[in-house]
This record gives C-alpha cells, structure tokens and sequence, in this order.
C-alpha cells in the first residue's frame, strides 16, 4: 500500500490562495492543522479525484449533501431536463407544489414547509418563526451543537477544552469569530445536552421568556453523539408544557438515518424541523417544515433563489430515489460492516474505540469505548487528535474522512469492497500508530 502523491494539490492551493481568501470557499473545506486540503477535480458513485489522478474513497459526502453519491444519474436526469425549461423562474410550479406535498407526506412534523436555500437561513426563519409565534426571544441551545455560520447561531460551537466552557449549570457563551456581534447572544441560553433535569430547572425558572429549544436529534456536529434513550422524548415533554417551541435542526439527519428523519427514527416529532444538506443531492436546497399555525404565525420567507427550479428537481429526483426501502436497509448493511471491522480490528491492534452507525451516518471515536453524553464528555474522553491523525493518514492511501468531526457519511453507492478497502487502509494506520501514547 503506496503514500498517494498530492503535489498537484499542494501547488494548485498556493496558488488559489493568491486570489481567493484562505484558497477555499468555505472555512471546513480546511481542516485546522492540514497542510494543504486536496484539489479535487471530479467525484463520482462513492470516489472523488483529486488534480494529481488519484482516487479516494470519499465518507465526506460533500460534507453531507451526496446520500445518493457523486454525480447520480437520477439526479443528473432530473437536472439535465429543468436546465432546459429554465433555472429560475421565481414562481410556483407544479415541480414545487409536487416537493411541498412529498414533504409533508414523508415528515412527520410537516403540515405545512417552506423553503431556503442553507441549512444557516432555515434555521435562522426557524427562530423568527418561533419568536413570532410564542412573542418571546430567548433560545435554548447546546454545546458543541452547529446550527449555521449567523451571529446567533455560532455561539458555543467548538472550544478548545472543558475549561473554556465554564460552569456545568450556567455555561459560558462562547463566540467563534471576529465581528460576531456579542449582543446577539443576549437572547441565546446555552446549556449541554442530553442533560434533561437541568433543562428542566432552566426552562421552569425562564419559560415566560423562552421561545424556542433548538436541538440536532443526534448530535452530528461533535462526536457525533447519541441522544440518551428517553431524551427527544423527555425535551418533546418538557417543550410542550412549557409551551416552548421545539425545533429539531435535521440538516444532517434529515433523509440520512430515515426519509423522514430522525423523528421519525425516534418517533418524537417536534413542532418545527429544518432539512438541508442531503434533501436535494447536491443542489443547494433547505426547508423549513412543521406545525401549521407555527409555519403561518407571519413571517414572510424571503430569498432570490428560495426552491429554485434546479433545486427543486434535484429534491424531487432523491426523494423518489429514497423511498425505496431497501436503500436504507442497505445503508444500515453496510454500516454494519464498517462498525464490526473497525471493532475488530480495535480489538486486535488495542486501540480503544467506539463505533456505531445510525442509518446511513457512521460514529467513530478513539480512546474511549463506550461513547459519550455531551460535548464536554466529548472533550475530555475521546482522543480527537488520534482521529485527526487517523484521518491524514488515511487520505495519504486514497480514504477522505471528515477531520476532527469523527462523522462518516455513507451513500447508496458505497460498496462493500470500498468498505473492506477502508478497513485494510486502517488496519495499516493502526499497525503503524499502535504505540503512540494515548490520550
Ligand atoms: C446541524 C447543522 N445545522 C445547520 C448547518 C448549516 O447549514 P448550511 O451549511 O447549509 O448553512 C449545518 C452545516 O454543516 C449543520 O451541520
């Protein structure tokens, strides 16, 4: 098994940084403490390819969008065809008033939906909507949760350790960017997750203020994280007799752990729900979906390019991909897989691991075995820089994981010969890197 050589990469980056800032396009297509990130030229099925000709076995799924892999063929279709008829017509069509149908037939929040283009502008009309209908500001949000790149959201995303992250009971507000408005965080009650008595006490002592609890179901964005058993539950019954909007970010988990998302999956269906990422195949594409007198409490939903045409083929292509059954079963197949090889192999070289999968997204954590329950657990348990190196080295022998995230996407094109590749790409790692010290 030979290093991949990424000098093209390497050029190709020095030069796009003379022009465009950084030299990428969003800040996670570099991850912290990488040289340089890859050059991709093409991706196709479950594999992209870099400008020096190499090919990866890619788990980023565009960071989410590509459930169906790169370039489907159904998707292209359904593209190909509306690129002929127009782009953006900025009217309803009958391809729009199809997609808001399907949506409310397939999520169990969804009497009504409207539509954005990203996951940040979904959740941002979320809070209005919320806001609007309750006519209180505060919301309550978690640790380590990322719910977009707006003032309000980017608060207590990531910290570099427990400490930064304060007191257990009152957690510090913590910002992540230069010109963030601190005021915006007036509004926002930061608390860990999976933690129901606490939000309880907080809730009970603020309800007549707070208007939302916003929450990923799993929480994808750190770890990723498992809701403990009886949490959604207990948050959905905790919301509704406070009478506090619960809104369930599915930006990741919408269309990846069921067709109808994670509430579905766990059966607690919220009040609201936003989906984006992998709900169009990679078409920028984001909806906003719950209860009807929320949905038209009026807030007029802006935006130029609001369910454009192209978007909305693409969603109704992958929908009409993913109702069939045997897409998931087979996801949840080959997840099996991948979580019994990296236990094995775990096992074998002494390497302390925890892996699971949910539908079609794969945890993996090192030095710990059992998981975690929030984001300070995270932190302090989980070996975040063996991942990060796990993850270098396996781009050097051709696999692309997400850095840092411990997040691995599958798509229906993945293989079971991709899969048995990449447990011998990490037999390899684990071979070399057994005697590192651990955390
Ligand atoms: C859980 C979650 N919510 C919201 C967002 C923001 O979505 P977008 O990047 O489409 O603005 C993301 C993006 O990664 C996310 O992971």
């Amino acid at each position: 098994m030979e290093k991949l050589n990424t000098e093209g990469s390497k050029a190709l980056f020095a030069k796009t940084k003379m022009y465009l800032v950084e030299g990428v396009a969003s800040s996670f297509h570099k991850a912290a403490g990488e040289e340089y990130p890859l050059c991709l030229e093409r991706g196709k099925g479950s594999k992209v390819y870099d400008v020096d000709g190499n090919e990866y076995i890619d788990y980023i799924g565009g960071f989410g969008p590509m459930l169906l892999g790169y370039s489907p063929e159904a998707v292209n279709r359904a593209v190909v065809a509306q690129v002929e008829r127009g782009s953006q017509l900025s009217a309803t069509t009958v391809s729009l008033c199809q997609l808001a149908k399907k949506l409310t037939e397939i999520i169990p929040c969804a009497e009504r939906v409207s539509f954005q283009n990203s996951g940040t502008e979904a959740n941002m009309h979320a809070f209005r909507l919320a806001r609007a209908y309750t006519g209180k500001k505060k919301i309550i949000k978690f640790e380590g949760q990322y719910h977009g790149w707006a003032d309000e959201e980017k608060i207590s995303i990531d910290a570099a350790n427990v400490k930064e992250l304060g007191e257990r009971q009152a957690p510090a507000r913590l910002f992540t960017t230069r010109g963030q408005r601190r005021e915006t965080a007036d509004d926002i009650i930061v608390l860990p997750w999976n933690d129901l008595e606490l939000l309880e006490r907080v809730m009970e002592q603020q309800a007549g203020e707070i208007a939302a609890v916003i929450t990923e179901p799993i929480m994808c964005d750190s770890g990723p994280i498992l809701p403990k058993p009886e949490y959604l539950a207990g948050l959905r019954d905790l919301t509704s007799r406070c009478r506090v909007v619960l809104i369930f970010d599915e930006v990741i988990t919408g269309f990846r752990v069921a067709l109808g998302g994670a509430q579905q999956y766990y059966g607690v269906t919220p009040d609201l729900a936003v989906f984006a990422k992998a709900i169009a195949g990679g078409y920028p594409l984001a909806a906003i979906a719950g209860k009807r007198e929320i949905m038209e409490a009026g807030v007029p939903a802006a935006g130029t390019f609001n369910a454009n045409a192209i978007a909305v083929a693409a969603s109704l292509a992958t929908i009409g991909v993913l109702e069939d059954e045997q897409v998931y079963r087979r996801l949840e197949q080959l997840g099996g897989l991948f979580v019994q090889g990296m236990r094995m192999l775990g096992e074998t070289y002494g390497i302390p691991l925890f892996c699971q999968a949910v539908g079609s997204i794969c945890i993996l954590m090192f030095g710990l075995k059992n998981g975690v329950d929030d984001f300070r657990h995270y932190l302090a348990a989980a070996d975040i820089d063996y991942y990060d190196l796990f993850v270098r080295e396996a781009r050097q022998y051709g696999v692309r994981f997400t850095a840092r995230r411990g997040r691995i996407y599958l798509s229906t094109e993945h293989s079971e010969a991709d899969i048995s590749r990449t447990l011998q790409v990490a037999e390899r790692i684990f071979a070399e890197t057994k005697n590192r010290k651990a955390k």
